[in-house]
């Protein structure tokens, strides 16, 4: 991914390999994005540590962009999930990414990729993993981020699409984006 990364962005950026709760790049940035949950395969330790990194990495008035699905206190259905196919040259898969498990009173969420390779010169190869991962509520992410050098400016639901509308600070759902910037 890495490689892929680093063929496609040529001369138009750079590809840095790190841990995202230990980086330092020696510089501060306009602007950070963090898509597609990332940050719930950090415990909220890690998330901490992450947020501080980041704040050492950005101008006083930039913002951290970042998707993070939250789920309500009570929650039991799946909160992720989606299956996809891909095909790339003589390569086609199936991509499933399912919740196995929420325990919403420890935050706790267990999810499993698999992928699929149907055509191509692994087909019948199956790649699966499981990830143990954090499960936020409003109020859980409220309280991290009152902990962390970051506040929350506003909150958009990107299921909508086109325009992003702006949702309260406690809504719920798994395509939540948060504006942060820095206190
Ligand atoms: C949802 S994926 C995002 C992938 C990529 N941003 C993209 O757009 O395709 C989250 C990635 O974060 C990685 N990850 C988890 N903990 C990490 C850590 N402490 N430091 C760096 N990466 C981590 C996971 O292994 C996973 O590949």
């Amino acid at each position: 991914m890495v490689e892929l990364a680093r063929r496609r962005l040529g001369e138009r950026g750079t590809v840095v390999v790190a841990d995202m709760t230990d980086f330092d790049l020696g510089r501060r940035f306009d602007g950070a994005v963090s898509p597609i949950n990332t940050l719930l395969h950090l415990t909220p330790a890690q998330l901490a540590h992450h947020l501080e990194c980041m704040a050492r990495h950005l101008q006083p008035d930039a913002r951290y962009l970042v998707q993070v699905g939250l789920i309500e206190p009570d929650q039991r259905k799946p909160f992720a999930g989606s299956h996809w196919e891909a095909s790339r040259g003589d390569v086609r898969l199936t991509v499933a990414w399912v919740d196995e498990e929420l325990d919403a009173a420890h935050g706790r969420s267990r999810q499993r990729s698999r992928i699929e390779v149907l055509e191509g010169e692994r087909a019948g190869e199956i790649i699966e993993e499981v990830h143990d991962m954090t499960a936020w509520t409003p109020a859980t992410w409220t309280d991290a981020l009152e902990a962390s050098p970051f506040g929350e400016v506003a909150t958009y639901d990107g299921r909508k699409g086109g325009q992003w509308p702006r949702v309260e600070p406690t809504a719920t759902g798994s395509l939540l984006w948060h504006e942060l910037a820095r206190r």
